[in-house]
């Protein structure tokens, strides 16, 4: 089972994916976590070109085959294998990001990013996937003060409201279009209750009691 986190920025994915892997865990589930694009070596290294002080600049298309090329890494060596052992794996961001990012934000076309995604991942699709879905304002107030007091920055974080908007209407566009695979989660609740409202949809879908 492949479950993929999404979201705009400062939605709390990571917050959510750890707790869905200790609900997980303690419910008997082998659990893989992982996430894009820095889930593997590889991918780690290319986030860095995006978090350089002086960031080289960088084209739309050459920014989707940047995460591509992390995510193919990913699938191979962590998802495919956690997958073939049996585990629940959950992705922290995936396929659906870069139709959000490069597509809607950047610009490119859909059918471009869904046949890079396809290469990329060897058609692996996500079985379930929650869209933490927060109002740009205040998700990107929340991802600046985590990013300043971790004094990190990106090159996409710091995008105009405008991208962000983009981005956010991308996400909506894909929850409308499969129904049967996203579920919206409202993210600006407090964490105790994106966490309660995440797990009763995880634990269906895991056919757990
Ligand atoms: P994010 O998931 O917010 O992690 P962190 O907490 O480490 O900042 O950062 C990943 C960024 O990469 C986010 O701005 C979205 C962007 N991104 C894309 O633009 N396209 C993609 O395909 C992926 C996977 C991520």
């Amino acid at each position: 089972m492949l479950i993929t986190l999404e979201g705009g920025e400062g939605s709390g994915k990571s917050s959510i994916a750890v707790e869905l892997a200790e609900k997980l865990d303690a419910a008997g589930r082998f659990v893989t976590c992982t996430y894009e694009p820095g889930g593997t070596q590889l991918g780690g290294r290319i986030w860095q070109i995006f978090q350089d002080q002086d960031p080289p600049p960088i084209t739309p298309l050459a920014e989707l085959l940047l995460f591509e090329a992390a995510r193919s890494q990913n699938v191979d060596k962590v998802i495919r294998p956690a997958l073939a052992l049996g585990n629940v794996v959950i992705c922290d961001r995936y396929t659906d990001s870069s139709i959000a990012y490069q597509g809607h934000g950047r610009g490119l076309t859909t059918s471009l990013v869904e046949t890079l995604n396809h290469a990329a991942t060897g058609g692996l699709q996500p079985d379930l996937t929650l869209l933490l879905d927060v109002p740009v304002e205040i998700g990107l107030e929340r991802a600046r003060r985590a990013n300043k007091e971790a004094k990190t920055e990106d090159l996409i974080g710091e995008e105009s409201l405008q991208f962000h908007l983009r981005v956010h209407g991308g996400f909506q566009e894909i929850a409308r279009d499969n129904p049967q695979r996203v579920r919206v989660i409202d993210a600006a609740r407090p964490l105790d209750d994106v966490v309660e409202q995440s797990w009763q949809v995880v634990r269906e879908a895991c056919g757990l009691p």
